[in-house]
C-alpha cells in the first residue's frame, strides 16, 4: 500500500508572528489545519499509514494527531535536531517507506485534487518520480519545471533562482506544487547523516536520467509562505469547496451559530462552531471565522480571517486582517490593511477600545502575541 509523508520542519519565518505560538502545519486553512486537510486528501485515496517529519514545536502537533487514529490514518513521526533538508529528512523515515512508493508532500501547500489519478499517472510512467505541477503567472519564487508535453517527462527541474528566463522575463510555466510520488530506490540518491534538498540535488538528476514525471494539477493550489497567500488560500479554498456541484450553500456555517436577525452576512464567508454575532453587524465578503468567536453589535468585517475564541467588541471595523486566537478588541477599534498589506494580530492581542491600525501602503501592520496596543499606528 501507497505510504505517506508530510515534511513541515521550516520555522515559518515568512508567517511570523503568526507561527510564534502555531506551529505552521496546524495553521487553519477554512477552520481546519493545512496538514490536516492534506492528510484528508491521503486518506481519500487509500493512504492510510503517514509520516509526519515535524521539528518546530513538535509535541503540539503531537498533542494534536497522537497517532492518527481520530483522523482515520496511521501517524508516525521523525525527528530532526537540526533541518536535515527536504531530501534528509524523508531518508530519516527509509526504514517505513522502503517497501513502496510513497507520496511526498511539502506541508505548506493548500491544494485539492485527487491523489488517486496521481498514482495512476505515476503507474503508467513507471519512472522512479512524479512531480504535481501547476502553471503559475509567475513562477519566480518556485521550482521550475521543464517539461516534454509529449512524453510527460521533466527534462530538468530548476529550484528557485536557479531558473533565468530568456531575456530576464518570468512567464506562466509549470512549477513544483510540492506532492511527488517517489518510488524507494530515490533513497539510494540520499547520503545519510547529511542536509541534503530534494529540489536542488536529487531533482536535477533524476531529471538528466529522464526518470522523472510530470502531473498537471487543476484546480486551487497555494503555498501559505507569506500572511497575504495565507489570506487568499483561505479564501480560495472557501470558494472551491462552495463550488463542489454537492454543495448548494453560498456560506460554509456551522449550525450552531447564534446571530441576531438584524445582522446581515455577505457571501462567501465561513464559520466555525459557537459563534455570537450581534445586532447590525455586517459579516464578508470573504471572511472566515473560527471557533468560540463573539462579535458585538454594528461590527463590521470584511476579507479578514477570525481564528478561535476572539472577542470583539461593539462598533469595531475590520478590513483585510488576520486575527489570531484569544484576541480582544476592543470598541470601536479600527483595523483596515489594503492591497497586500493587511493588519495582522497574533494570538492573545489585545486592541484598546477607538484604537485604529490602518497599514500603510508600502506593508503590513504586525502586533506580537500578549501585546496590548494602546495607540493609533499608520493614522499619521
Ligand atoms: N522536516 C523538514 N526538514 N522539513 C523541511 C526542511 C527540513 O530540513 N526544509 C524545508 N522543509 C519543509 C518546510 O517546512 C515546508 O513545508 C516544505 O519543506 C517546503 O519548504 P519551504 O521553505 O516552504 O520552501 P519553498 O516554499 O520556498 O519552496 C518549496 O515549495 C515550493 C512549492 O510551494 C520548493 O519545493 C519549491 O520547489 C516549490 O515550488
Ligand atoms: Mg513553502
Amino acid at each position: 500500500m501507497t505510504k505517506g509523508i508530510i515534511i513541515s520542519g521550516g520555522f515559518g519565518t515568512r508567517l511570523r508572528p503568526l507561527t510564534c505560538t502555531i506551529p505552521k502545519p496546524l495553521i487553519p486553512i477554512v477552520n481546519k489545519p493545512v496538514i490536516e486537510r492534506q492528510i484528508d486528501l491521503l486518506r481519500s485515496a487509500g493512504v492510510k499509514d503517514i509520516t509526519l517529519a515535524v521539528s518546530v514545536m513538535a509535541d503540539v502537533l503531537k498533542n494534536y494527531f497522537h497517532d492518527g487514529k481520530d483522523f482515520g490514518v496511521k501517524i508516525q513521526y521523525t525527528s530532526e535536531r537540526t533541518p536535515m533538508g527536504t531530501a534528509g529528512a524523508i531518508k530519516l523515515a527509509e526504514d517505513h517507506l522502503k517497501d513502496e512508493n510513497f507520496f511526498m508532500l511539502n506541508g505548506d501547500v493548500i491544494l485539492n485534487f485527487d491523489f488517486k489519478q496521481m498514482l495512476k499517472s505515476h503507474e503508467s510512467y513507471k519512472g522512479m518520480g512524479s512531480i504535481a505541477s501547476k502553471i503559475v503567472e509567475d513562477p519566480s519564487r518556485y521550482g521550475v519545471l521543464i517539461v516534454d508535453n509529449e512524453s510527460g517527462k521533466i527534462n530538468n527541474f530548476l529550484e528557485k533562482n536557479e531558473y533565468h528566463p530568456p531575456g530576464g522575463k518570468y512567464v506562466p510555466m509549470p512549477i513544483n506544487a510540492g506532492v511527488y510520488l517517489l518510488e524507494p530506490d530515490i533513497f539510494n540518491y540520499i547520503q545519510p547523516g547529511k542536509k541534503v534538498s530534494i529540489e536542488r540535488e536529487i531533482f536535477p538528476k533524476l531529471a538528466e536520467e529522464g526518470n522523472l514525471y510530470n502531473f498537471p494539477i487543476s484546480g486551487i493550489w497555494k503555498d501559505i509562505g507569506k500572511p497575504e497567500e495565507l489570506l487568499e488560500g483561505n479564501i480560495q479554498l472557501m470558494l472551491d469547496i462552495l463550488k463542489d456541484v454537492n454543495n448548494q450553500q453560498k456560506n460554509i456555517i456551522d449550525e450552531s451559530l447564534d446571530i441576531d436577525g438584524k445582522a446581515l452576512i455577505y457571501p462567501p464567508i465561513a464559520i466555525g462552531e459557537n459563534v455570537v454575532i450581534g445586532k447590525n453587524c455586517e459579516i464578508g465578503p470573504n471572511v472566515i471565522i473560527g471557533d468560540n468567536v463573539f462579535i458585538d453589535d454594528n461590527t463590521i468585517i470584511k476579507e479578514t480571517l477570525i481564528y478561535n475564541k476572539a472577542y470583539i467588541s461593539k462598533d469595531v471595523k475590520i478590513e483585510k486582517g488576520i486575527i489570531s486566537d484569544n484576541c480582544l478588541i476592543g470598541n470601536g477599534v479600527e483595523l483596515k490593511g489594503n492591497n497586500q498589506n493587511l493588519v495582522i494580530l497574533a494570538s492573545y492581542v489585545e486592541v484598546s477600545e477607538q484604537v485604529r491600525l490602518i497599514a500603510p501602503s508600502n506593508g503590513s501592520i504586525t502586533i506580537c502575541h500578549h501585546e496590548v496596543v494602546r495607540e493609533d499606528i499608520g493614522t499619521y
